[in-house]
């Protein structure tokens, strides 16, 4: 692994890229089920999936087989208006029976960031059509995470994403998270003809995994409903299980007028994303007096399509929905009865299979240890040591396994972070005392 980790720092910029944390990287050669192994051979419990998008596993031969067959068959094709494929109307289709009841109408993108740019382009164009040009600003939350291109880092509620790269693009305005005032507010503020949509993530992910107050969600919507804001859903993480029911705000009893999705829909199989939107948005598409001028050379790619209609139905025939509302429970229980007590503990929680643990400094006042005392990356670092390879953001461990993972793994998860988080707590009292 070496020799191939100093071939990758010569030749390879990555997402992130930071070559300090290159250095100490793994190369994945192989994986099965919810365990990836490295170019030395060590298996590792990958407690993200991936991005957390390989909800069915590695090593899955039934995608593999429809890739290869529609690849063999029709491997690309374009989906520029006066052209289409089948598996891409199947896709739509069954995207409209399994999405919320208003949405059926369906764009495909190559991923997350590009779904939720193809949403802001969406909402733009549909005020424009509706005789309200001025409607144009977005308003999304802080700590939320839309992607990297430039329209979707702006619409990024984390900060750090953004000084490299400004100026951001205009007319985006950020909201504390988990207050559905302060959206009322802003729209005061901003003046409602001037806003185009409100975007969220259910439960933001990798801000660290943040679930709302149960009233959160009806009362956005109220909102939104009161000023002609449309409502925008990033279920590029949320949606087809991760929360435990198909799509995130299911949970509330609430629908969007615009989702995003993207990961889970192929089980990270194949690049692959998209929006859905609501009737009444279709049928301003459908009733304009020219061309929708958004597209992208791999929109409807027939190797995506025919990998989202395979992941979907493993999906419902092997129950994951439900199993990723089961072992989600599971897992939260398996980490509070082992790490719940912990001093450095401030928080457990998570809403399905998507989980995580807040370490703090004092966990009545929830104070925050200091950057510099990295708690956050070296507690990454001993789970990597004992097995379990996942994510933190700052001081928050983040887990989103695979909905396939063994009852047993999940154990096991509790039980490397606990003794990782003990190995680190040993560290900071040499460092302190
Ligand atoms: C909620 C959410 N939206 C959008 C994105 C961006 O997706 P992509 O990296 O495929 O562009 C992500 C990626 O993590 C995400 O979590």
């Amino acid at each position: 692994m070496d020799e191939l980790l100093s071939r990758d720092l010569a030749s390879l910029i990555h997402p992130q890229h930071d070559p300090a944390v290159q250095r100490a990287g793994r190369v994945w050669v192989r994986g099965d089920g919810a365990m990836l192994v490295d170019a030395d051979g060590n298996e590792y419990i990958d407690g993200l999936a991936g991005l957390w998008n390989v909800v069915l596993g590695h090593g899955r031969r039934e995608l593999a087989d429809t890739a290869r067959e529609q690849m063999a068959t029709l491997a690309y094709a374009s989906g520029y208006a006066g052209s289409s494929n089948p598996r891409a109307i199947e896709l739509a289709e069954r995207l409209g029976r399994l999405t919320y009841p208003n949405i059926n109408r369906f764009f495909f993108t190559s991923g997350g960031a590009e779904a939720n740019e193809s949403a802001i382009k969406v909402a733009r164009s549909y005020w424009k059509r509706r005789g309200r040009p001025g409607k144009t600003k977005v308003i999304s939350r802080e700590l939320g995470y839309h992607g990297t291109t430039l329209a979707a880092m702006s619409a990024t509620g984390i900060a750090g994403y953004w000084p490299q790269f400004e100026p951001r693009v205009p007319g985006f305005v950020h909201v504390p998270s988990l207050s559905a005032s302060a959206l009322e507010e802003a729209i005061s503020r901003e003046g409602a003809d001037t806003i185009a949509m409100f975007l969220a993530e259910p439960v933001i992910g990798v801000g660290g995994v943040i679930v709302p107050p149960d009233d959160y969600f009806a009362r956005i919507r109220e909102i939104c409903d009161q000023h002609d804001v449309l409502f925008a859903a990033d279920e590029v993480i949320t949606g087809f299980g991760r929360t435990g029911k198909w799509f995130g705000l299911e949970h509330w009893g609430v629908a969007p007028d615009i989702m995003q999705f993207a990961k889970g829909i192929t089980s990270g199989y194949f690049p692959f994303g998209g929006v859905g939107v609501s009737d009444a948005i279709a049928r301003s598409l459908d009733e304009a007096p020219g061309p929708w001028m958004h597209a992208y050379t791999y929109s409807a790619h027939p190797v995506g399509c025919a990998v989202a209609l395979s992941t979907l139905q493993i999906i419902e025939e092997e129950n994951l929905v439900a199993e990723a509302a089961r072992k989600g429970a599971l897992l939260l229980e398996a980490l509070r009865s082992r790490l719940g007590d912990h001093p450095c503990v401030g928080e457990i929680r998570g809403k399905g299979l998507m989980c995580a643990v807040e370490f703090v400094k004092d966990r009545v006042t929830k104070a925050p240890f200091a950057p510099e005392e990295q708690v956050g990356a070296r507690i990454h670092a001993e789970a990597i040591a004992r097995g379990l390879f996942s994510r933190v953001r700052g001081d928050v461990f983040v887990l989103a396994p695979p909905f396939v993972i063994p009852d047993a793994t999940l154990h096991r998860i509790a039980e490397i972070l606990a003794s990782a988080t003990k190995a680190v707590d040993r560290l900071n009292a040499m460092k302190f005392t």
